[in-house]
């Protein structure tokens, strides 16, 4: 397995290792939240742990469910104890960028309600400030040109993410399309965050910002992968 991977697995696995009998767990998308999701299937089978999930996808729901995991839906649990869940960019003030698997709508409603969000990241994912990984966006179809216009307007690069092996845009678990927009800088993405959500036809915006409990990061020190929480 490559040191990258590596650290995901890690910080997955250590994640799932705080989730206790009894608790509503938010299972977040993504390659990092999936060796979560795994833990806890293992955890499940072997230790008689006994939790709900609520996936934050669809791809989170078929794992979950290959895992032998009970799942129910948001509007179907009355909270959420813990979410655990990955991101594109985590700056010092534990703000996100998130969507890299276009599945920031319904993460942001999971992890959102959770009443501790605690984020899996390696490294790589750590800036200083919030930009670099192009903000996803989830648009409403009939007005993604309308949408793009305007995103330009406030100094974006807005795309349409394309499918791969499909060709055309991807479609996100509801349907909608997804823009991927580069600014040069976020420096203030709670501004941000709600103006991009003010403009008709965007859905949501993958900015977390003021969300996180915890983040914990997967590094590699010499030959070794270690796992700490982000101060
Ligand atoms: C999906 C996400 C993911 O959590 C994010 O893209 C990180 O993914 P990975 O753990 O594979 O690097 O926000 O919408």
């Amino acid at each position: 397995m490559d040191l990258t991977r590596l650290m995901k697995q890690q910080v997955g696995i250590t994640a799932a290792q705080r989730v206790q009998t009894g608790m509503v767990v938010g299972l977040g998308t993504g390659s990092t939240a999936a060796f979560a999701i795994a833990e806890l299937g293992r955890r499940q089978r072997e230790e008689g742990l006994q939790i709900i999930g609520v996936p934050t996808s669809f791809s989170a729901a078929v794992q979950a469910k290959q895992e032998g995991l009970p799942v129910r839906t948001i509007d179907q649990v009355d909270q959420v104890d813990l979410a655990i869940d990955g991101a594109d960019e985590v700056d010092p003030q534990r703000n996100l960028i998130k969507g890299g698997g276009a599945a920031h709508t319904l993460e942001k409603i999971v992890d959102g309600r959770a009443d501790s969000f605690l984020v899996v990241v390696d490294q790589s994912k750590l800036v200083q400030q919030l930009g670099a990984f192009p903000l996803p966006v989830e648009v409403l179809p009939a007005a993604v040109y309308g949408v793009m216009t305007a995103l330009t307007k406030l100094g974006g690069t807005p795309q349409i993410r394309l499918g791969v092996k499909k060709d055309g845009p991807v479609i996100t678990d509801h349907g909608n399309f997804v823009v991927d927009v580069q600014f040069e800088a976020i420096p203030d993405p709670a501004a941000l965050e709600m103006t991009l959500n003010n403009i008709p036809g965007v859905l949501e915006n993958g900015l977390f910002v003021g969300l996180v409990n915890e983040v914990l990061v997967g590094r590699v020190v010499g030959d070794q992968v270690e796992v700490y929480t982000l101060s």
